[in-house]
């Protein structure tokens, strides 16, 4: 059981510019349309566990819903999810344990953490197993935060590096406790 980071951030830590904007994270030309281990990582997780923000962008781009697995989206606001995505998404609360043990409990054993906040709340508990960070060479200077404060030091084990396109550096870390 694992709960498990996957994003794509500026050099400076961010995961979305002062404007909320992500087209800096396609900035990188990518003409064989390597999908960087999303695919392979989307079948190794359950369910995703997504903040309310994060499914409110990815809703503002009008692209469709992409996503292979079920979605919890986080938020004590939204009241309902779009009559298409009734199957597909369902609204959660609670603190990060409380959903961790829920979804657990229903056989969603590896969940994919997303969105800043969301992801923050997670580590400021200590509930984040693992960190795959594609980090972009771009500062954007100001945004949305991967990580905040934490009450304590968190080590990690580190796992692998690739270099993406010559211009990435993905990297995969294991919380060691
Ligand atoms: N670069 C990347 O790979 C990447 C990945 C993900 C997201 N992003 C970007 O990051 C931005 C969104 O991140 P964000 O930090 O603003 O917010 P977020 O984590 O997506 O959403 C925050 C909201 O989630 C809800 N929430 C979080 N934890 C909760 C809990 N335990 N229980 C109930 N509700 C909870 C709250 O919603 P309510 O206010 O409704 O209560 C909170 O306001 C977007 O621009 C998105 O596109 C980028």
């Amino acid at each position: 059981m694992s709960n498990v980071v996957y994003v794509g951030t500026s050099l400076d830590g961010f995961l979305a510019d002062r404007n909320g904007k992500l087209d800096w994270l396609e900035s990188i030309p990518n003409p064989d349309n390597n999908d960087f281990g999303w695919g392979e990582f989307m079948e190794r997780i359950d369910a995703i566990v997504m903040g309310r923000k994060t499914f409110e962008t990815i809703m503002g781009f009008g692209r469709g819903w992409h996503y292979p697995k079920k979605v919890f989206i986080l938020s004590n606001s939204l009241q309902s999810v779009p009559d298409e995505l009734k199957d597909k998404v369902e609204i959660m609360k609670g603190t990060p344990a409380e959903i961790t043990d829920e979804l657990n409990r229903k056989g969603y054993k590896d969940l994919y953490i997303d969105g800043g906040n969301s992801i923050q709340k997670f580590l400021m508990d200590d509930l984040i197993d693992e960190l795959m960070i594609n980090r972009l060479p771009i500062l954007l200077g100001g945004g949305v935060s991967l990580f905040g404060d934490l009450p304590k030091h968190m080590m990690f084990e580190h796992i692998s590096t690739k270099i993406l396109l010559n211009a990435m550096v993905f990297s995969h870390y294991k919380r060691k406790r």
